[in-house]
């Protein structure tokens, strides 16, 4: 008897804990099956209708349906939308055991809210620059739907605080704030059922246009050989930092409607440039540099770019001249596939086998302290010149000839 005793004792903790932490995860499939995204349990209609009564309304089979294969639904019934008003339901990518817990989320759910229940958005807004709360400072408050604005709430800060009340919930929402010539936006984001209240903290800065405070900490290229183009990939990875507490907003005139942030330069004669980190327009590029044009707040921030050479019949070079001090640069060559030399700049050569390129033999060039208006030269050699496949089938072809030519004359004579 104590010793049953004993073992309840100990498991109601445990029992209660798993059961909660059971329906966050369930809840985390709602969200990251994007559910979130167009449907509310007992707010009323979103995108798609309130989950709500959806128990009442189907068998457990169809609401299985419903979630992992609509179609079935809309052939089942013959009717495309079930619902008037609404879209088509589209499919989601939900596995059947996904399905069976999403299912159980809105069992589980539909107990713990209470209908149409309004929801608060509160928090404050700190100028980071002066390191204080932000006061009376205009606040909008956004209502998305399909990424279309429906209705806007605008609010002035009183010390720093700010709360829109009373809200309907069934519908997403972003907050804006315009402040010393910069927009700040957050990202759109949802209530879940069972949330009543978010809090928001967002920090702007006090914009400058002093460039001194911009320092390139450290770049790196990547470079890697592919075999069938024989060309040379480089990945460039730009790590700058803005030392100030300011944002950063370029030096050039906001007349000109674009702000130029800071210049990068490129290797003049590349191909195929790509932005893997970030949407192209948010540069400007030209032959010879990129300019970065997203105003930049205090931190570092990472510029990520890539590009493709392709390699001549004996050797290739690419230079340029740096537009920035770079306090330390290093470039990673897989010289087991590749002749590479470096011209221009001291370096300190080491050969590597890095993790994570495992497969390949890697050498690393560091170079330190660059100042802006030096120029690098890097001149690539492919190694396979007298002993690829073309050039063996074209010496044997050579041969070949030489030795029928040989052979007529020889004839003749
Ligand atoms: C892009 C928006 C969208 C997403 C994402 C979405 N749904 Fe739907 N859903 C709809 C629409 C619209 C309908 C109504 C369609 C109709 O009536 O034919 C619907 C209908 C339903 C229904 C039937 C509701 C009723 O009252 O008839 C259920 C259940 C459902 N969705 C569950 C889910 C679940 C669970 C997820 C996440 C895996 C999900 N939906 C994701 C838009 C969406």
């Amino acid at each position: 008897m104590r010793f049953i005793l004993f073992l309840l004792l100990y498991l109601a903790p445990f029992t209660a804990i798993s059961i909660e932490e059971d329906l966050n995860s369930l809840e985390n499939l709602f969200v990251e099956k994007r559910c979130i995204t167009c449907h509310v349990v007992g707010r009323g209609k979103f995108v798609g209708p309130d989950l709500y009564d959806v128990l009442s309304k189907y068998s457990e089979e169809d609401i299985l349906q419903w979630i992992q294969n609509p179609q079935a639904i809309y052939k089942k019934y013959s009717k495309m939308p079930i619902n008037d008003g609404y879209p088509p339901m589209p499919y989601m990518n939900v596995d059947s055991s996904e399905a069976k817990r999403l299912l159980e989320y809105l069992k589980r759910t539909k107990g713990l809210v209470r209908k149409n229940s309004r929801v608060k958005i509160s928090g404050t807004i700190k100028n980071f620059s002066e390191n204080k709360l932000l006061d009376s400072q205009e606040v909008q408050l956004e209502f998305v739907m399909a990424d279309k604005v429906k209705n806007t709430e605008k609010q002035i800060t009183n010390n720093g605080n700010f709360i829109f009340n009373n809200l309907i919930g069934n519908i997403a929402y972003r907050i804006k704030i315009f402040y010393d010539g910069i927009e700040y936006s957050t990202d759109k984001f949802y209530f879940l059922p069972r949330e009543n209240n978010k809090s928001v903290d967002l920090i702007v800065y006090d914009s400058t246009q002093k460039i001194k405070n911009l320092k390139v900490n450290s770049s790196h290229l990547i470079i890697s050989y592919d075999e069938d183009s024989e060309s040379i990939v480089i990945a460039e990875i730009i790590n700058v930092e803005n030392q100030s507490r300011n944002i950063f907003v370029g030096t050039n005139n906001f007349s000109e409607k674009i702000r130029k942030i800071n210049s990068y330069a490129l290797f003049p004669g590349i191909e195929n440039l790509g932005f893997p980190h970030r949407s192209k327009e948010t540069f400007i590029v030209s032959q010879e540099n990129v300019i970065d044009t997203l105003p930049m707040p205090p931190g570092n921030r990472r510029i990520v770019l890539t590009y493709a050479k392709q390699l001549n019949f004996f050797s290739t070079t690419i230079s340029k001249v740096f537009l920035n001090d770079i306090s330390s640069l290093t470039i990673i060559v897989p010289e087991n596939k590749l002749s590479f030399t470096l011209d221009g700049l001291e370096y300190i050569r080491k050969e590597a086998g890095i993790k994570e390129l495992e497969d390949d033999q890697y050498s690393t060039y560091s170079i330190s302290d660059i100042t802006k208006g030096q120029e690098i030269k890097l001149t690539f050699r492919k190694y396979d010149l007298f002993f690829n496949t073309k050039s063996v089938i074209g010496i044997i072809f050579i041969l070949f000839m030489l030795g029928i030519f040989l052979y007529k004359r020889f004839k003749k004579t």
